[in-house]
């Protein structure tokens, strides 16, 4: 056998996808499953955007851009985030890539070394590319447990325990995919007081849900002071402008910039052309369309909160943001005969054809935290009330 690296042994994936291809598999055999699985609205990108589109094809924008992004993209994005967190950001600060995720691996890549020891701190349960990058990347993964108690916020006591010489990023991902969870105003003082005591932490700000609040007003680690310098904010169109397969993210932080850029020469050469006009579109032009997005998946929020805390067994949070529930399902587990969560998820999908997460798809569980599945709302109002119901149905005739 010829040997593959240890990077690539390393390497997870994002169990959503895996999941995904067993949904699909039993769908082509022709079963009928609702699917919560996968974290994209159901919408389709607007008219607008794909107009854009469109003209900048008819247009001729078909060659490599500059790496960094082409500069009216740049100069919106700068607009657009430093709006919705009333700062200052500079075009030239401003990296687009193929979406927020390879921010994530370029991010770990500038700022810890392979097999150094180097730290990196990120939210567990999370999303799992955090883990997969940080382990592929030579560094050493750090969970900081999310708490059901604290709306699944951390305890900054546990972060500020688990910091040390050696820690080189902290992840912070608000809203919170798989929670739903938020961090408070409060939160982020409370962790920007402990970071002012270690200069040499880096920040990954992962706000990519930033516009999909729901309760409240949005809030970025960077309006604490001294965070901003040491703060990589990283947002997208995919989840605001419903366009997840248009592969346009975006990266802002003064030092990191230069060094993205190199990244993204070294690897994509340069975000899709046509896709950057499409990006353009979408936060310079009208906002009714994402505004309603956001207005629905509120509602939704709503609906299936309601609906899953009248499953027998299941207690579900009201989250703050994005288009995730987190239901703890430990009484489930125990009244119906399931070892886990997994073994729950297994039979929901193949015995009631509601396709869900486990919590161990967002890394291991959390001691002394329970058992949780995932459903991600971007679904009709109508499967949800079909989808809870079959889960409800479920429980109720396995009930021992
Ligand atoms: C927390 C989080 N960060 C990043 C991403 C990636 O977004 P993009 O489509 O911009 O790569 C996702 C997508 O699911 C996500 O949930």
């Amino acid at each position: 056998m010829r040997p593959l690296s240890r990077r690539t042994s390393e390497l997870g994936t994002e169990n959503a996808f895996v999941v995904l291809g067993e949904v699909n598999a039993l769908v082509a055999e022709g079963k009928d499953v609702l699917s919560f699985c996968i974290g994209q609205p159901d919408f389709v990108t607007p008219d607008n955007i794909r107009d854009a589109a469109i003209k900048s094809i008819q247009d001729g924008k078909t060659g490599y851009t500059p790496s960094p992004g082409i500069p009216e993209l740049r100069e919106a994005v700068a607009q657009e985030l430093g709006r919705l967190r009333g700062i200052e950001l500079a075009a030239k600060d401003v990296v687009v890539a193929a979406g927020a995720k390879p921010f994530i691996a370029y991010t770990i890549q500038t700022v810890t070394d392979y097999g150094e020891g180097h730290e990196v701190i990120f939210p567990n349960p999370g999303f799992p590319i955090y883990e997969s990058q940080i382990r592929c990347n030579g560094a050493v993964p750090v969970p900081l447990y999310l708490k059901e108690a604290r709306s699944f916020a951390f305890d900054p006591e546990d972060l500020e325990s688990k910091i040390t010489d050696k820690t080189r990023l902290l992840i912070l991902n608000t809203p919170q995919n798989p929670t739903g969870g938020i961090l408070t105003r409060e939160d982020l003082a409370a962790i920007a007081a402990i970071l002012r005591r270690h200069p040499q932490v880096w920040v990954y700000a992962d706000e990519i849900y930033s516009r999909l609040v729901h309760d409240g007003a949005f809030a970025s680690i960077v309006n604490e002071e001294g965070m901003l310098e040491r703060t990589v904010i990283a947002d997208g169109v995919s989840k605001t402008w419903a366009m997840t397969g248009w592969r346009i993210g975006y990266a802002v932080n003064e030092t990191l910039a230069p060094h993205f850029t190199r990244w993204v020469t070294n690897t994509e050469s340069c975000a899709g052309h046509p896709n950057q006009y499409a990006a353009l579109e979408a936060i310079t032009g009208p906002q009714d369309a994402p505004n309603e997005m956001a207005r629905v998946f509120h509602e939704r929020r709503d609906l299936i909160v309601g609906l899953l805390n009248e499953i027998p067994g299941f207690t579900c949070l009201s989250p703050g943001g994005a288009f995730y529930v987190w239901p703890n399902v430990s009484e489930a587990c125990k009244m119906i005969g399931c070892a886990d969560s997994e073994e729950l998820r297994k039979r929901i999908l193949h015995e009631a054809g509601v396709a869900v997460l486990a919590d161990i798809h967002f890394g291991p569980r959390v001691p002394g935290e329970g058992q949780h599945i995932r459903l991600s709302y971007a679904a009709s109002n109508d499967d949800i009330v079909r989808g809870v119901e079959r889960i409800r149905d479920f429980i109720v005739k396995n009930k021992k």
